[in-house]
């Protein structure tokens, strides 16, 4: 079991899902950990299962609050080692209807946001020799139907990915993303189809083996941010029942 012991940790998106289970384990693997998300209430839940876990509120798709909190999780914890950017939207819509401020939308909260964490959080996790794990999705390396804005947003996040791998391939810095297929989480089980959609093109995002659930992936993230994986930059790690194997 990999030890996160005596790292610091900033998760977003962790009042949910995938992020709610990467604050959990990485407390239970010896981090600390700072959790970042919209809901202060849900937050807090989340939180009376993390110990010594702290957290801050706030809109990712703002570069000012982003910065803010790195600033906050090293003013409570003094550093930061490992950047895990979790939080992300997916709403389906036919893109003819996708309006300029879906698709602003979509990128602002899918890729600004997780490039204004990587920049704020830079300096620290050098110091530190820290590291980055990205959350893309299975749409980061394929299409998937009436998700224009997010395909292009989680591609773009792997494209980012592997830029800051290649830039700082002689530094003390590991950047990883992780592309999940489908998991159980509020993300899924709160979708909505736009009428007509065409029920076989929706569930060409499905594998066989079924959905995982959010723990199976924060393991996966868990492995990716301990020094087990000191050999593993710039990868593309999917975790995704086998959904893209061919
Ligand atoms: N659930 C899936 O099937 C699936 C598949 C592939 C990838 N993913 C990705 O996994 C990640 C986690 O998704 P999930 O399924 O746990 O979803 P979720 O809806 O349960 O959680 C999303 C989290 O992101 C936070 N968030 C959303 N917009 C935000 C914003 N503007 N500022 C700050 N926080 C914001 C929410 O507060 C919440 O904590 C996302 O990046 C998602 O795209 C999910």
């Amino acid at each position: 079991m990999s030890s996160l012991a005596g790292k610091v940790a900033l998760v977003t998106g962790a009042s949910s899902g995938l992020g709610a289970a990467v604050a959990r384990l990485f407390a239970d693997r010896g981090a600390q950990v700072f959790g970042v998300a919209r809901d202060e209430t849900r937050l807090a839940e989340v939180f009376a299962e993390v110990p010594g876990g702290r957290f801050g509120t706030g809109d990712i798709a703002t570069a000012q609050t982003c910065r803010s909190m790195v600033e906050d999780c090293v003013g409570a914890f003094g550093r930061l080692d490992i950047l895990v950017n979790v939080a992300g939207t997916h709403r389906m819509r036919r893109t003819g209807d996708v309006t300029d401020e879906d698709w602003a939308h979509d990128l602002a909260v899918n890729l600004n946001g997780p490039f204004y964490l990587c920049r704020a959080a830079l300096p620290h996790l050098l110091e530190n020799g820290g590291n980055i794990v990205n959350v893309a999705s299975i749409a980061g390396v394929e299409g998937q139907a009436y998700s224009a804005g997010y395909c292009a947003a989680k591609h773009g996040l792997v494209g980012l990915t592997r830029a800051l791998a290649v830039e700082f391939t002689a530094e003390r810095l590991r950047v990883n993303a992780v592309c999940p297929g489908g998991m159980l989480t509020p993300q899924v089980t709160g979708f909505t189809l736009p009428d007509g959609a065409d029920p076989n093109l929706v569930m060409r995002v499905a594998s066989p083996r079924g959905m995982s659930g959010p723990e199976e992936v924060a393991a996966v993230i868990a492995f990716l941010a301990s020094d087990d994986a000191s050999a593993v930059h710039g990868a593309v790690y999917l975790a995704d029942n086998g959904k893209t194997a061919g």
